[in-house]
């Protein structure tokens, strides 16, 4: 099926799951045709530049850092919700650079994670039955019928909160809020409350002795030599929204997805003849697949002639999600299949996905043990298999939300309904957040040395290495 040529519309021959229903197509096309004559999101060299650091991370010079909303919603696009995200991912990155001894990408799921794949297209309360909430950039959660209509403005809407978004992320980072010389700036209110605050102070004053040390014997300011980027991803899910910002650009060959650096296909929608595999697999940006339990091992060799048919450096990270019980068995002949291809992809853990649960009393929620369970298991099994877990993928917020149960404050379920504001997967709060990146980078510590380490090949492979700078 892949021999036809591959065009920005050749998705549209191919059956595309999760998509809503305009009642008024003309609607549609007059948002679409504007929303592809604004200006783009981000450019061409950001994802360039993305890609080959994704190429890095997948050789274990460094470390996918992934992290934000399950959804993000249209009210949320806050200066306070904007910040306190990459506060946390800031301060996780900080812990994953000093203990874990790699270079850090960060990738926010933000500034256009507006849409959300549902299990079922109708929801049904008290005998009433309207179309499911799928993500701001649809419809509205407000359980009516006007509400939840599909409405193609939010595309236009969505795309502007995506521009919000990332023009005050950009205007932060160039104005100095990422500053390693000022992790202050990054301290959230209720960081003195944290079990764990003490020992990220102890990593925050050891990376300021490290600069001034640093500093003070080149006689160069670090944070002029290394700045810390940030990029954007989301699930590339609405398939005509993302196909109105996909352009060529000047200068380079072939097409580029302007809407976001690095979007990934879902679970639910990664069939190797589904009409995100081919939307995706016809831009040059990297991309993420989401593959867990349910996914078949001939697809996967399918997949990979699709999406990284020239095994491109970067182009492609496998986001695994198994849940903690079924890692163990799904986990090493996914990884066997792909070296078999003889390609290389940049492996990634989200262990929130595969381990939601409901409680007692409706809510979902997740585990913090499980999660845990799942990423060591994760490191472990790679090594096993000789392979490297390049990245991690986390829904979280930088809000004291009471979601997840667990972590060093004891949340359990009763606790849940103090702070509960996901629209949709319940997200790991700072305190827990914080706690996983102390514990990811005792792991990556432990993760064999990079291949082609200088310290290896000579032999001393085990000795500490120094840090590779700080960001
Ligand atoms: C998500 O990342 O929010 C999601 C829906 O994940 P998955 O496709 O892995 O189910
Ligand atoms: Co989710």
């Amino acid at each position: 099926m892949s021999e036809k040529p591959w065009t920005p519309d050749s998705w549209k021959g191919r059956i595309a799951l999760q998509q809503p229903t305009y009642a008024d197509p003309a609607e549609l096309e007059r948002c679409l045709e504007r929303l592809a004559r604004l200006p783009p999101l981000v450019t061409s060299w950001e994802i360039e530049t993305l890609k080959s650091q994704l190429a890095a991370a997948a050789r274990g010079e460094s470390f996918l850092l992934q992290g934000g909303d399950c959804a993000e919603s249209f009210e949320n696009c806050t200066s306070h919700a904007i910040t306190n995200k990459l506060k946390i991912l800031l301060q996780m990155s900080l812990v994953l650079v000093h203990s874990g001894r790699r270079r850090v990408i960060r990738v926010g799921r933000f500034a256009g994670q507006y849409a959300k794949p549902r299990s079922s297209d109708t929801e049904i309360r008290d005998g009433v039955t309207l179309p499911s909430y799928r993500g701001d950039l649809v419809n509205s959660l407000e359980f009516d019928a006007e509400g939840r209509e599909p409405d193609p403005y939010r595309l236009l809407q969505g795309y502007k909160r995506a521009a919000l978004t990332l023009n005050f992320i950009r205007g932060l980072i160039d104005g100095g809020f990422a500053d390693l010389h000022h992790p202050e700036y990054w301290d959230l209110d209720f960081v003195q409350h944290s079990p764990r605050a003490r020992d990220y102070q102890r990593i925050v004053e050891s990376i300021g002795e490290s600069l001034r040390f640093m500093e003070t014997l080149v006689g160069v300011n670090v944070g002029e030599m290394d700045r810390v980027d940030f990029y954007a991803s989301h699930e590339g899910l609405h398939l005509s929204y993302e196909q109105a910002q996909t352009r060529q650009v000047p200068r380079r060959v072939g097409w580029y997805n302007l809407s976001t650096h690095l979007p990934w296909i879902g679970l639910r929608t990664a069939a190797p003849d589904g009409a995100h595999v081919e939307f995706f697999r016809g831009v040059r940006n990297p991309i993420g697949l989401k593959v867990g339990a349910s996914t078949r091992l001939e697809d996967v060799d399918r997949l990979l002639d699709l999406l990284h048919p020239d095994d491109e450096p970067g182009r492609l990270t496998l986001i695994h999600r198994f849940g903690a019980d079924k890692i163990q068995q799904g986990l090493g002949p996914l990884v066997r299949r792909v070296r078999e291809s003889g390609k290389t992809v940049l492996w990634c853990c989200d262990p929130m996905h595969g381990n939601t649960r409901s409680t007692a009393s409706g809510l979902k929620t997740r585990r913090f043990d499980d999660i845990l369970r799942e990423l060591e298991l994760a490191f472990e099994i790679h090594a096993a298999e000789g392979s490297l877990l390049g990245g991690v993928h986390f829904e979280l917020t930088g809000e004291d939300v009471t979601e997840c149960v667990g972590g060093a404050r004891g949340l359990d379920e009763v606790d849940l309904h103090r702070a509960y504001r996901s629209q949709v997967d319940p997200r790991l709060n700072y305190e827990q957040a914080l706690e996983m990146a102390l514990l990811v980078g005792e792991r990556i510590a432990a993760q064999a040395a990079p291949v082609g380490d200088a310290a290896r090949l000579a032999g001393t492979a085990g000795r500490r290495r120094q840090p590779r700078g700080v960001a």
